[in-house]
């Protein structure tokens, strides 16, 4: 295999974007990408997306998108592992370059899920039909129980599920494409609506359009493009029982653990070694389970990361410092990539007011559903 780096980015805005369309985002991002890499070419683009039939009515998203990018002819195509979309068109376009078929490929994302009123029945096709949605569940019911779980096993508390919102939208207001940039207090959390008790409107990650895109090659040919690639070190991606009830425990996040266990194996590092992390937030109890699933803190010990600031900037292990889902937007299939850009944007050291300093290497943990995929990908800036 070779080794490969991204060596452009671009990213929309993330919110509620009525004025522009879903290839309008994806040309947005995806022109961005070329021109951050002085690229005028590409062999392959691969398009996270989990359901732009069911929020837009449009499907065949591969030729469409390239068409509009003024690429007929490229080839592409469209990639789905719900809210893991993004970080599997990743691996798809890492494997591409990786194993030498492609030398200049995009990986992007794209969501467009503002324009239905049927948001939450559309992203409950993503959990088991049969033993869960068909019952009346939805993402934040599914979270909620993992939340009571992980209460009843660890003393978990409504409170520390509000210092992870209160963390997360402290980062995103440093991020000028976070959807929702602004700092929030802990009391305005625990005293949001509740949604799925315990979980709460501030716990939540809201319903977000924006489209983000990277651009990857061989690492020995990265320097045609940028002077600061950033090696993909590793990729590990893994399934879980889709359904909660077929798991043992589930306040572990199993596909979580299995996918970083394949990347930590795949780079020869630890959760140690890592400086940052993007994580999956999707709800506040998500991001807790993540730290402890993906080794960057002791089972059990999530619940207090980001009260004592261990997960915050400035802490041991800084923690979506994008804003993560919950501040910065989740546009499902675009989340994985932005992930990746927010990682090539630190370890470049161009992340401004949230920079990380000295940071060197860090992951990005991706999931879909209620944790029955999950893709990590560790990065190495030069
Ligand atoms: N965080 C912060 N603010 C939010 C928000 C969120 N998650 N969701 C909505 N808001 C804000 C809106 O901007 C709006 O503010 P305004 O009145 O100042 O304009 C207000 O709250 C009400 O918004 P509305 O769209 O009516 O909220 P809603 O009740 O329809 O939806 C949720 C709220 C939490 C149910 C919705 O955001 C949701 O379903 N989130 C989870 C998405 C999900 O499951 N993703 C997949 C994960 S696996």
């Amino acid at each position: 295999m070779r080794d490969v780096a991204i060596v452009g980015v671009g990213m929309t805005r993330f919110g509620e974007l009525w004025e522009t369309s879903l290839r309008d985002l994806f040309v947005q991002a995806a022109s961005d990408a070329l021109h951050s890499a002085r690229a005028d070419h590409l062999e392959a683009v691969f398009i996270g997306n989990m359901s732009a039939g069911q929020f837009v009515g449009q499907e065949h998203l591969g030729p469409l998108l390239v068409d509009h990018l003024g690429m007929v002819g490229v080839a592409a195509g469209r990639v789905e592992s719900a809210c893991a979309s993004g970080g599997l068109a990743l691996r798809t376009a890492f494997v591409e370059v990786a194993s030498g078929m492609s030398d200049l490929v995009m990986a992007a994302g794209v969501e467009k899920m503002t324009d239905t009123a049927d948001v939450t029945e559309v992203l409950a096709t993503a959990s088991d039909q049969e033993l869960e949605a068909y019952h009346g569940i939805t993402f934040p019911g599914l979270y909620a129980m993992i939340a009571r779980a992980h209460m009843e096993k660890h003393g978990t508390t409504e409170e520390d599920l509000s210092w992870v919102s209160v963390k997360n939208h402290r980062h995103g207001a440093l991020n000028p494409k976070a959807q929702f940039p602004a700092e929030v207090t802990l009391e305005a959390v625990m005293r949001s609506s509740m949604v799925a008790d315990p979980l709460r409107l501030l716990h939540c990650s809201p319903v977000s359009d924006g489209a983000a895109a990277v651009l990857l090659c061989p690492l020995d040919q990265a320097k045609q493009y940028t002077d600061r690639p950033v090696r993909i070190r590793a990729s590990g991606l893994a399934t879980g029982t889709m359904a909660l009830a077929d798991r043992k425990d589930i306040a572990v996040l199993d596909a979580v653990q299995r996918s970083a266990q394949r990347a930590f194996t795949m780079a020869g590092l630890t959760p140690a070694d890592m400086h940052l992390a993007e994580v999956h937030d999707c709800f506040a109890i998500a991001e807790i389970c993540c730290v402890e699933a993906l080794g960057l803190v002791a089972p059990g010990t999530g619940k207090s990361a980001a009260r004592t600031g261990e997960t915050a900037l400035g802490g041991r292990i800084p923690v979506n410092t994008s804003g993560g889902l919950k501040a910065k937007g989740h546009p499902v299939g675009a989340t994985g990539i932005a992930q990746a850009i927010e990682l090539v944007e630190q370890l470049r050291g161009e992340a401004g007011a949230r920079q990380v300093r000295g940071a060197r290497i860090g992951l990005a943990q991706n999931m879909g559903g209620s944790g029955a995929s999950s893709v990590v990908h560790i990065f190495e800036g030069s």
